[in-house]
C-alpha cells in the first residue's frame, strides 16, 4: 500500500496515526474496526484508552476482569473516550510452573510491544494475581504514555469453623499440621473450599495485596486501589472512575513519569514497611524504577525502611485480612499515620497529591491499624544483609521473622538444589539441630531457573513434631508474600552464578546480626579463595526458547531481575506502518 500515512493526520493525539490518517491508509486503519460495531463518531480523534486486560480462567484471582474491563468502559464513553480491551499474557501464582517469576519479565515486554504497535494515547491496566502488577507497570513504563492502574481487590475473608483463613498465611500452616498427622483429609478439603470463597487475590497481605497497595502508594491507582474487596460493588465504581479520568489524563499530557519520581519511589517503600509488606515488593519496584531510569537500590529500601514500624495487624506478620483492613480505613489511614515520613507533595493519577488524598482518612479499628506512636511491631521495613555470604545484598521481613532469631550463629546444613532438599531434608541420618542454619543452594534466577518462591522451605518433620517453629534458613530464592519465618532471601550473587552461598559447606558457621545488617560465613579467605578455584558452575538448565534467554538476559535480585535489554524506556512514538 502507499505511503499515505505519512501525511499529517487529523486530531492531536497519537491514536490520530492510525484513525485520522487521510486516503487508504486511514480506512484500513478504520474500515476492519467497524465490523464490531464502531459508530463513526468513534473515530473523531477522542482520546483512545487501551483496557490492558490479565484475565484467564487459568489466573483465578483476575477472573472476575470481563466485568471490571466493562466498568472500565463506561467511565471512558462517559469521558469523551473511545476504550479498547486487549489481552496480555496472564501470570496465574498458583498454576504456572515453574514459577511465574520466570514470566514476568516476558509479560512486561508483551504489554510494552502492544502498547506501542498499537494506535492507544492512553490505558487503564487490569492487574491482581502477584506478578501480573508489576509486569504490566513494567511493560507500561517503558512506553509512558498516560497510565491508571485498576487492580482487582482481594477475596472476602476465608472463613473455616467459625475462624479467618487466610490464603497462603495458613496453607502454610495447614502444611505444618499435615507434616506432624495432624489434619484429617476431610479438614483439609473443608478448610480447601473455606479459603477461597469469592473473586479476588489472596486477602492476606502476600504481594498482591502488597503491590496493590504499592500501585496507591506510588500514585498510580485510584484512592482505596488497595483495599476493596473484589466482590464489593464498590470495586466496579473504582474501575468506573478510573476509565473516566484516564480520559482526562490523556488531555492532561499525564504520563506515567510524572507519577513514577523517585520521590514516589521512595512515599512507596516507606509504606512497604508500614503494611508488614511483601519482599517481593523489593525486586518489583527495582524493577520499575529501572524502566523509568530513576536509580533505585537495595540500599534505598534498607535506610527508608529501617524506622518504619509495621502498623497493619494482618496475615502474615498478625492475625486480621485485607478485608478488615479495607472495614478499618484502608491504605489511606496508614498513609496518613506515617505522613511525617512521606513526600507529601508527590503528585497521583487523580490529579491530587498524595496527602490531599489520605489526610482526611479515619479509623475504624485500631486493632486492625495501630497508630505511629504505638505500632503493631516495631520493624516493618525489609532489612537489607550484607557480609561475605551477600556482597550484594539479601533480604529479610523482620516483622515476619521469630525475634529470638535475628541474632543468631549456628553451624550450616546444606542443600544443593531444591531436589537434594527434598530428597534429604527428612533423612533420619540428617546431623540437624534446631540452632542449625538450613542453607539452600541454586535456587536464584539463573539456578532455578525463575527465581521461585522456595525460601521458606519447610523444617524437618522430626524438629516440627519435637515442637520446633522456625529456624533460620537461607537461600537465593524469593518467599512468598503470605509466608513468615526466619527466613533470609534473595542472597545476591546467587549460587548459580558462583556466588558465595555456593561456596558454603556443611558445619560452616554462620552469623546472622539483623540489627547490625551483617550475614557472615565463620570461613578464613584463604578457605574462601581455595573453595572458589574448585567449584563448577552447575549443568544449564535451558538451551533454547525464552528460558534460554532469560538465563542469558537476566540481572541479579538486587537489580530487580529484570532483563538486561529491557532496563530503560523506548516511549511510545509511532512506529513505521506497513499499510
Ligand atoms: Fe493470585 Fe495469591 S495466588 S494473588
Amino acid at each position: 500500500m502507499s505511503d499515505d500515512n505519512k501525511t499529517p493526520p487529523r486530531g492531536k493525539y497519537r491514536s490520530a496515526s492510525w484513525f485520522g490518517a487521510p486516503g487508504r491508509a486511514g480506512m484500513v486503519h478504520r474500515s476492519w474496526m467497524r465490523n464490531q460495531g464502531l459508530p463513526n463518531h468513534l473515530f473523531d480523534g477522542r482520546p483512545v484508552i487501551g483496557i490492558c486486560n490479565t484475565w484467564s480462567e487459568l489466573t483465578p484471582c483476575n477472573a472476575h476482569f470481563r466485568l471490571l474491563a466493562e466498568r472500565v468502559k463506561r467511565g471512558v464513553y462517559e469521558a469523551g473516550g473511545f476504550p479498547l480491551e486487549f489481552p496480555v499474557m496472564s501470570l496465574g501464582e498458583t498454576l504456572m510452573r515453574p514459577t511465574t517469576m520466570l514470566f514476568r519479565n516476558l509479560c512486561s515486554m508483551d504489554v510494552e510491544e502492544s502498547i506501542r504497535a498499537n494506535p492507544l494515547d492512553g490505558v487503564v491496566l487490569l492487574v491482581g494475581c502477584d506478578k501480573t502488577t508489576p509486569a504490566l507497570m513494567m511493560g507500561a513504563a517503558s512506553c509512558d504514555l498516560p497510565t491508571i492502574v485498576v487492580s482487582g481487590g482481594a477475596m472476602l475473608n476465608g472463613k473455616f469453623r467459625g475462624e479467618d483463613i487466610g490464603s497462603g498465611t495458613s496453607l502454610w500452616k495447614i502444611g505444618e499440621r499435615l507434616a506432624r498427622d495432624d489434619m484429617p483429609p476431610a479438614d483439609l478439603l473443608e478448610a480447601e473450599i473455606c479459603m477461597s470463597r469469592s473473586p479476588g487475590t489472596c486477602m492476606t497481605m502476600g504481594t498482591a495485596s502488597t503491590m496493590a497497595a504499592m500501585v496507591e502508594a506510588l500514585g498510580m491507582g485510584l484512592p482505596t486501589n488497595a483495599t476493596v474487596p473484589a466482590a464489593d460493588s464498590r470495586r466496579n465504581v473504582l474501575a468506573h472512575m478510573a476509565g473516566s479520568r484516564i480520559v482526562q489524563m490523556v488531555h492532561e499530557d499525564l504520563r506515567m513519569s510524572k507519577i513514577l519520581t523517585r520521590q514516589a519511589f521512595e512515599n512507596a517503600i516507606r509504606t512497604n514497611g508500614a503494611i508488614g509488606g511483601s519482599t517481593n515488593a523489593v525486586v518489583h519496584l527495582l524493577a520499575i524504577a529501572g524502566r523509568l531510569g530513576v536509580d533505585l537500590t537495595l540500599a534505598d529500601w534498607d535506610r527508608l525502611g529501617r524506622d518504619v514500624p509495621c502498623l497493619l495487624n494482618l496475615m502474615p506478620s498478625g492475625k486480621y485480612l485485607m478485608e478488615d483492613f479495607f472495614y478499618a480505613g484502608g491504605l489511606g489511614v496508614v498513609l496518613k499515620e506515617i505522613g511525617h515520613l512521606l513526600h507529601k507533595d508527590a503528585p497521583t493519577v487523580n490529579g491530587q497529591t498524595l496527602w490531599d488524598n489520605v489526610k482526611d482518612s479515619s479509623c475504624w479499628n485500631r486493632d486492625v491499624i495501630w497508630p505511629f506512636e504505638r505500632p503493631f511491631k516495631p520493624q516493618g521495613g525489609i532489612a537489607v544483609l550484607t557480609g561475605n555470604l551477600s556482597p550484594q545484598g539479601a533480604v529479610i521481613k523482620p516483622s515476619a521473622a521469630t525475634p529470638a532469631l535475628l541474632t543468631h550463629r549456628g553451624r550450616a546444613v546444606t542443600f544443593e538444589n531444591m531436589d537434594d532438599y527434598e530428597a534429604r531434608i527428612d533423612d533420619p541420618t540428617l546431623d540437624i539441630d534446631a540452632d542449625c542454619v538450613l542453607v539452600l543452594k541454586n535456587c536464584g534466577p539463573r539456578g532455578f531457573p525463575g527465581f521461585p518462591e522456595v525460601g521458606n522451605f519447610a523444617l524437618p518433620r522430626r524438629l516440627l513434631a519435637a515442637g520446633v517453629t522456625d529456624m533460620v534458613r537461607i537461600s537465593d530464592a524469593r518467599m512468598s508474600g503470605t509466608a513468615y519465618g526466619t527466613v533470609i532471601l534473595h542472597t545476591a550473587p546467587e549460587a548459580a552464578i558462583g556466588g558465595p552461598l555456593a561456596l558454603v559447606q556443611d558445619g560452616d558457621m554462620i552469623e546472622l546480626d539483623v540489627d547490625g545488617r551483617r550475614l557472615h560465613l565463620d570461613v578464613s579467605d584463604d578457605e574462601f579463595a581455595r573453595r572458589r578455584a574448585a567449584w563448577q558452575p552447575p549443568a544449564p538448565h535451558a538451551s533454547r526458547g525464552y528460558a534460554k534467554l532469560y538465563v542469558d538476559h537476566v540481572m541479579q535480585a538486587d537489580r530487580g531481575v529484570d532483563f538486561d535489554f529491557l532496563v530503560g524506556s523506548s516511549g511510545a512514538a509511532v512506529p513505521r506502518g506497513n499499510h
